[in-house]
């Protein structure tokens, strides 16, 4: 039988020890690829070999099945006739069969792929299958466990993320330091950018405990106080990967914080953010909403996300594009709404930007929109980061496009009104 396993490029390895970090599976590789995605050198690959193994018993909602042993229970699951898939059309995204797990990160952060493991609530993608498991899938019996997911970095922020509306978010960087909002990061990306401006913390899991809405909705609130500001923002990572959690976490923020100047802000490169997504974070409490928008052309979208396959990438970029144009339409007036375009002149061309910024004020002129200079990092550390005056030029076009309300991160702090 044919199986993944994990090998190091020698080559390319400068031995940061990231993937020892992060794997969940040290004695023995699972095969569950989380430490490929997260090798900032690319020295980790996955490569298939052919070998027997001895089988191990599983009990699979109550059935008894026989699987290979060194797989995840993800890879069982699929063994058995399970369908796990990364994304649904967008129609469907929220709707599973009973046969289909959600897998969106494959890393261990979002606990989208969560399954019930000898009772309790495991991510199926990154735990190994063993001797005697019992597992249960059904989803009636992992809605009355509490969902959990990885959340980190628990901190206040002095900048502000793209839904932090512009006259809160300091003109300087470090002229007269305050903090404007107190943020955490959610683990686990569906997106493989090369240039995660993020990535210890959306690769990183497995070391770390996972929270459930409750205590995570705690900690926020408690940095609230601590940092005596009003804002509480969810980063990544990918926040609205497990929706499930998003949404009970929002729910139980609200419940904590009742006062009038709370806001309750949500990060997300809007990738899956369907419009019933939408009605339902606003619903939950979310008060403001910064969603990215990385390209407009397929090309672009697929070099700054670093998702190979053409078809998926097409579908993500879509339903990003209907995200913005719901959110414009529909939300302008209801919740504080910024969008991020990434920039940086290897990624993306200047007339693209004049085409996104168009498209974007065709359905909502006076949106805040907010120019990321996209600095060297994770895998692509040979960027150049956008001078001042580059961002300076992004602004130029984005505002010649029909946009007016344009900011732009620079070296310097923003610019814009
Ligand atoms: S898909 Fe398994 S944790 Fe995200």
């Amino acid at each position: 039988m044919k199986f993944k396993v994990a090998r190091r490029k020698i080559e390319k390895c400068k031995e940061c020890g990231f993937c020892a970090l992060i794997c969940p599976s040290h004695d023995n590789c699972i095969g569950c690829g989380a430490c490929v995605d997260a090798c900032p050198y690319e020295a980790r690959v996955l490569e298939e070999i052919s070998e027997r193994r001895k089988e191990i018993k599983i009990k699979v909602n109550h059935e008894r099945y026989e699987v290979p042993g060194g797989i995840t229970v993800l890879r069982a699951l699929e063994l058995i006739g399970f369908t796990t898939l990364p994304f649904k059309d967008e129609k469907g995204m929220w709707e599973l069969s009973e046969t289909e797990i959600l897998a969106p990160c494959r890393t261990g952060g979002c606990w989208s792929c969560a399954v019930i493991i000898n009772g309790n609530l495991k991510p199926s993608c990154v735990t190994p299958a063993e001797e005697g498991m019992e597992i249960i899938t059904d989803k009636d019996a992992i809605e009355k466990k509490e969902p959990k997911r990885v959340v980190s970095g628990f901190q206040g922020h002095a900048v502000g993320g793209v839904g932090t509306p512009y006259w809160i978010k300091p003109r300087t960087l470090g002229l007269g330091f305050r903090f404007i909002e107190v943020a955490c990061f959610s683990h686990g990306c569906i997106l493989r950018c090369p240039t995660c401006q993020n990535w210890e913390i959306t690769y990183s899991a497995v070391e770390e405990e996972p929270l459930s809405p409750v205590e995570a909705a705690r900690l926020v609130s408690y940095e609230r106080r601590r940092f005596g500001v009003d804002r509480m923002a969810i980063s990544g990572g990918e926040s609205t990967l497990n929706r499930r959690w998003l949404l009970e976490y929002l729910k139980e923020l609200k419940r904590l914080n009742r006062d009038k100047k709370a806001r309750l802000h949500v990060d997300t490169n809007a990738v899956v953010l369907t419009e019933d997504y939408i009605d339902a974070l606003y619903l939950a409490g979310a008060t403001d909403i910064g969603a990215d928008v990385k390209g407009l052309e397929l090309d672009t979208f697929a070099e700054i996300t670093g998702i190979k396959d053409r078809e998926f990438a097409k579908k993500l970029l879509n339903t990003e594009w209907k995200a913005i144009k719901y959110l414009g339409e529909n939300y302008s007036d209801k919740m504080f709404v910024g969008i991020g375009i990434p920039y940086n002149e290897a990624l993306v061309s200047l007339d693209e930007i004049y085409k996104i910024g168009e498209r974007i004020a065709g359905w909502s002129p006076d949106v805040q929109v907010c120019a990321l200079d996209y600095r060297p990092a994770f895998r692509r550390m040979d960027l150049k980061k956008p001078s001042y005056l580059d961002m300076l030029k992004v602004k130029e076009v984005l505002e010649g496009s029909g946009l007016r309300c344009v900011i732009c991160q620079t070296e310097f702090g923003r610019i814009g009104p």
